[in-house]
């Protein structure tokens, strides 16, 4: 009964039109490189392939051979993308791009090797540079329609974790050190491979963060109050996964099983982001990221404990639900289902060794109204269950750390 009126709520609200814009055409399994690169046909031309020392030397034969094997050997390496990169690794890339005359662009690695190949990509075709493509003139651009003839960016995901490579987003740190998000469906990989074996030798910390960066854009995308009906659909589907996956590969890493579901989890969670975006968790990390020196799951933790304890005073309903779908505890009682959730993602965090207090970082209350004042502006912001007012979002800043 209480599913029901939930879903005719929902029906209240469906737009009466909507659209989807799939991701890249997708290849997953123990062979999807060598099949994704047998799909680029000729548009893979003098490729530039973007990565990190880490993701290479573990990707590098994979990807080599499957250059080989398509008797493609104009290609060069770009190895220098770090965690939370900035405009100094676009600028390089694209400038060795430029002087190779690299037409085509091979993403190997996590979320910031690929954020920086959107990047790059976007300025390659635009003929624009990093800072240009920030302003009005370079968003229109990324505003554009994505042309068929357009050149190839194919990604190579070697975590699990921020779905990049399905997602139309790429955060990179400005000049000014703030995080810029650029959207772009222009950006966006046209090809993917998901191949497994590839995250199996990838370190606990990041498995660990990424899948629980993962776990959060699918639930945010589940709950928050975006009404298409395909995003919602996967967002179920990629939590389903990763609630699942996750906890197996902290257990046993080398279980291939559970990377396999943990990638494609990641992987659908990006997908379903990109159609219904995320909630408030998300909308307030990304300004704290640009003023506490954390990794992305070690300020979502904290963010997602206050918040999603604050949503549900209200909004409880819709967590309980999710709880039901995904058989975590058969209570009727809305409150108790959406604490079930709660508690089960927590002890998760836990399990990827998070801390649900952020200790290090004490807020002014000026420091928390600045983050408020960004975290507003975020899209996902008026999509989280409970409407929250800039004070509300100042005062939960302020309680992260208690
Ligand atoms: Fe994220």
């Amino acid at each position: 009964m209480e599913m029901m009126e939930d879903i005719n709520t929902r029906s209240a609200v469906l737009q009466i039109s909507g659209a989807v814009s799939w991701p890249g055409n997708c290849y997953w399994g123990p062979s999807a490189v060598r099949q994704v690169i047998e799909a680029a046909e000729s548009r893979l031309r003098r490729p530039l392939v973007i990565t990190d020392p880490g993701a290479w030397r573990a990707s590098s034969a994979v990807v080599q051979a499957a250059l080989a094997a398509r008797s493609i050997q104009d290609w060069q390496v770009f190895e220098g993308v770090v965690a939370n990169p900035s405009l100094a690794e676009v600028r390089e890339a694209l400038r060795m791009a430029r002087h190779s005359g690299c037409v085509s662009i091979i993403a190997v690695g996590g979320g910031s090797v690929i954020d920086v190949a959107k990047v790059v990509f976007g300025c390659l075709c635009s003929g624009l540079e990093p800072e240009e493509l920030a302003a009005p003139r370079g968003q229109a651009w990324l505003d554009g329609p994505v042309r068929p003839d357009a050149p190839l960016l194919l990604a190579i995901p070697t975590t699990s974790g921020t779905g990049s490579e399905s997602s139309s987003a790429a955060l990179i740190q400005g000049d000014d050190g703030r995080k810029h998000m650029y959207r772009s469906l222009r950006t966006r990989p046209a090809l993917v491979a998901l191949q497994p074996d590839l995250t199996l030798n990838l370190p606990m910390r990041p498995t660990a963060q990424g899948g629980f960066d993962a776990l959060l854009h699918a639930l945010g995308a589940l709950v928050n109050t975006d009404c298409n009906p395909i995003g919602k659909a996967i967002a179920l589907h990629a939590l389903h996964a990763c609630m699942q996956a996750l906890p197996l590969v902290l257990e046993k890493p080398e279980n291939l099983a559970a990377r396999t579901e943990m990638q494609m989890g990641a992987y659908l969670a990006g997908v379903a982001i990109g159609i219904s975006k995320v909630d408030a968790v998300h909308a307030m990390c990304t300004p704290l990221e640009s003023v506490a020196d954390m990794a992305h799951a070690e300020v979502l933790a904290p963010v997602f404990r206050v918040v999603s304890r604050y949503t549900v005073q209200t909004h409880a309903s819709v967590y309980a639900n999710t709880v039901r779908h995904l058989n975590i505890a058969g209570t009727g009682d809305d409150h108790r289902g959406a604490q079930a959730l709660i508690e089960r993602i927590e002890q998760l965090a836990r399990q990827a060794n998070l801390s649900l207090y952020l200790t290090n970082l004490q807020l002014s209350e000026q420091q928390a109204g600045q983050l408020a004042t960004q975290a507003v502006q975020s899209a996902s912001m008026p999509l989280n269950p409970r409407r929250l007012t800039h004070e509300e979002i100042k005062s939960l800043y302020l309680q992260m750390g208690n």
